[in-house]
């Protein structure tokens, strides 16, 4: 394997600070960063533009307190630039007319979030203009999205009670699902996940709609989440199927015959330790951010281990609430989400007659569309 890029991190304090990682670092180039403050409700607010080479920047509003870090702004920042970064490459890969952008406001939504602080928050994002869509993340939700609409029309992934799509893990969880049926037929010459076997880590939102296409496919499924409830809703929901739980992750690797793994939890997945014991010759899952650190996309690879990269296969939500933009038409836009197949056949491909990893042949069609666009 040849010319690894790095992986779309902007790293911790040890590292350059972060405005120079900004300013001067391959993982910056960001076209515009601003920070928001509303003092009577609360709010600070950080929205990163990473591009908009291919139209207005979409990706949604985070809400988490970076409680355990030691400059929790510094953190959220990180987060802002790194995820927008991710957005723009998701956004392209999925074809969408979008650049990419996140938005983080800094807090426990638990105690802050307010309808007020909501309000203060949309009149932020409408102050620019449109360059930048919002939508849900951790810890914002359809509801608060219809609140936020209220001061701000550049605001998707609201309730179809106010027009909106609802809730985007349907399509994520099928967008997946394609994604996981292009690594079949890449590796073993069908789409067919019959009688393979899979594990699914977080069976939330995703990963349980993800289980319901995989059972409806006939493959055999193993969950776990560090939620009983979550599990149990899972088996109660596929009385009879071949569906079983185990304890954690850890027993969900070692489970024998184990074809493909699906991280549908949170980031950082797939470090050292988790690959140089994984078994399952796929992994394909919704968690973003799923590889630990750069280099960990080539392991996969070296260890002959196809990884469908997270932002290739999890692009079903962000295509829905792009869809909501002009009307949302469910039909019209599961039929962009089924493209994920094709999509990802073509990356693998590209990849093997490049010599790299899925991972970065992915970052180069991305990085050309934009930079086509963008008529460099
Ligand atoms: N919802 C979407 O439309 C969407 C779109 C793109 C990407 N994603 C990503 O997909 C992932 C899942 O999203 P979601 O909406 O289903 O979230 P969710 O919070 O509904 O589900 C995550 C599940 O993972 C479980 N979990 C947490 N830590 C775990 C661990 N260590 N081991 C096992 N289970 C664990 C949680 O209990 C929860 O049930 C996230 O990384 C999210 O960023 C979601």
């Amino acid at each position: 394997m040849t010319d690894v890029r790095p992986a779309v991190t902007v790293d911790g304090p040890a590292e350059a600070g972060v405005l120079d990682t900004l300013f001067h670092s391959d993982l910056g180039g960001h076209e515009q960063v601003v920070l928001c403050q509303d003092r009577p409700t609360g709010l600070k607010a950080v929205i990163a533009i990473h591009s908009t080479a291919l139209g207005p920047a979409l990706g949604g509003t985070r809400f988490h307190a970076y409680a355990d870090a030691a400059d929790p702004a510094e953190a959220a920042l990180r987060d802002a630039l790194n995820l927008a970064r991710g957005m723009s490459y998701k956004n392209a890969l999925a074809g969408l007319p979008h650049g990419g952008g996140k938005a983080v406001i800094i807090g426990d939504p638990e105690r802050l979030k307010t309808e007020e602080l909501l309000l203060a928050y949309g009149r932020c994002v409408a102050a620019l203009g449109g360059r930048y869509i919002t939508a849900c993340d951790v810890g914002t939700y359809v509801r608060d999205m219809d609140v936020v609409a209220r001061t701000c029309q550049w605001t998707t992934g609201r309730s179809p009670e106010q027009g909106g799509a609802g809730d985007s893990s349907v399509l994520t969880a099928f967008g997946v699902f394609q994604g996981m049926r292009a690594c079949a037929e890449h590796l073993w010459g069908s789409p067919a996940l019959d009688g393979r076997t899979v594990g699914v880590a977080g069976v939330g939102k995703v990963g349980h709609l993800l289980v319901g296409h995989l059972v409806e496919a006939g493959a055999r499924v193993v969950i776990t989440d560090v939620r009983e409830q979550a599990v149990r809703e899972v088996l109660d929901a596929h009385p009879g199927a071949p569906v079983r739980a185990v304890a954690d992750t850890d027993a969900l690797l070692a489970t024998e015959g184990l074809d493909i793994y699906s991280p549908c939890a949170l980031g950082g997945a797939l470090d050292d330790a988790t690959v140089s014991r994984l078994t399952a010759r796929v992994v394909c899952g919704a968690a973003n951010n799923q590889l630990a650190h750069p280099g960990v996309e080539k392991d996969l690879a070296d260890r002959g281990v196809l990884y469908a990269p997270d932002y290739l296969v999890n692009s079903g939500g962000v295509v829905q609430v792009a869809d909501e933009l002009n009307g949302f038409d469910f039909a019209r836009a599961k039929a962009k989400v089924e493209k994920i197949f094709d999509t990802t056949l073509e990356i693998f491909d590209r990849a093997q007659t490049e010599g790299v990893p899925p991972a970065v042949a992915a970052d180069r069609v991305a990085e050309h569309r934009m930079a086509q666009a963008a008529g460099r």
